[in-house]
């Protein structure tokens, strides 16, 4: 990474330039651990894994809501991450939670888009608008882009441009630049994956969301926002992904919830 081609005020405000050669490593907890302790523990052990990589890893981990406030007071070392937010400001919102509420509890990033959340009703315009809250408080949105499935005609390259673009609508060049960006093909997640993907698929789509980015903004911002891999990493194959697959760092669901294997995977790409 060529820092000299930034200025003083894009060295500070540009994320990928602040990371420079660290990779992302965000554990998504899904909707666990249960218990409050259960969720300490396991903050405390990664937050010791973070202290252990933090010259080559920048750690986020995000935690369901009701975990927020105490994980955050017991750990150092570690980014906090919400899991989602709402798109809307308007008080009217029951069970939801606004980016203003995630600030002063200390959270500095949130996922959003994740294919769980989009399964659940959350639509790319509603992606949007959540970037745009969060932006607006200074909290740095992971937006998760992934297709369900893949045909032989490459008709799934057009939904994650369309995910992209919908959900970008509106985000000034300042703004997009501090966002970081997960690839997560929806085939490739969780218990029901399909299949693991390549890091030559990775490194494909990596190549195509960057492709989308300059389109949009222009090829030095889509140069400079991490754009992070995910869908069944482990510590077997974490490292093929950064490596090959070209990905800027990983989002891991089932494996950051076990302290050993999370260790064994920040090691195996922490070179
Ligand atoms: P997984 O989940 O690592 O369990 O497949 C990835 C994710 O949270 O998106």
């Amino acid at each position: 990474m060529d820092l000299g081609t930034f200025s003083r005020g894009e060295k500070r405000n540009n994320l990928r330039a602040i990371i420079g050669f660290m990779k992302v490593l965000v554990g998504n907890w899904k909707m666990a651990p249960d218990t409050l302790k259960g969720a300490v523990d396991l903050a405390k052990k990664t937050s010791t894994i973070a202290k252990t990589h933090k010259k080559n890893l920048q750690v986020i981990i995000a935690v369901p809501f009701p975990h927020i406030s105490l994980v955050t007071k017991n750990v150092k070392n570690l980014g906090i991450a919400a899991q989602n937010i709402s798109s809307t400001i308007n008080i009217a919102s029951t069970g939801s939670v606004n980016a203003a509420m995630l600030k002063s509890y200390g959270v500095s990033y949130s996922i959003v888009g994740h294919s769980e959340s989009r399964a659940l009703g959350d639509t790319n315009e509603m992606t949007n608008e959540q970037i745009k809250r969060l932006l607006e408080k200074k909290i740095t949105p992971i937006l998760c882009i992934g297709e369900k499935s893949r045909d032989a005609q490459g008709w799934y390259l057009s939904a994650i441009k369309e995910q992209i673009e919908i959900a970008l609508e509106g985000v000034l060049k300042a703004s997009v630049k501090k966002m970081i960006i997960a690839y997560e093909p929806v085939w490739a997640i969780g218990k029901n994956a399909s299949r693991e993907a390549t890091p030559h698929e990775c490194f494909e789509m990596i190549i195509f969301i960057r492709k989308i980015i300059s389109d949009i903004y222009d090829e030095k911002i889509a140069a400079h926002i991490p754009v992070l891999y995910g869908g069944s990493v482990d510590e077997d194959n974490a490292n093929t992904f950064t490596t090959d697959g070209g990905a800027d760092g990983l989002l891991v669901g089932r494996v950051s919830l076990d302290a050993k294997r999370f260790s064994k995977l920040a090691a195996n790409i922490s070179k």
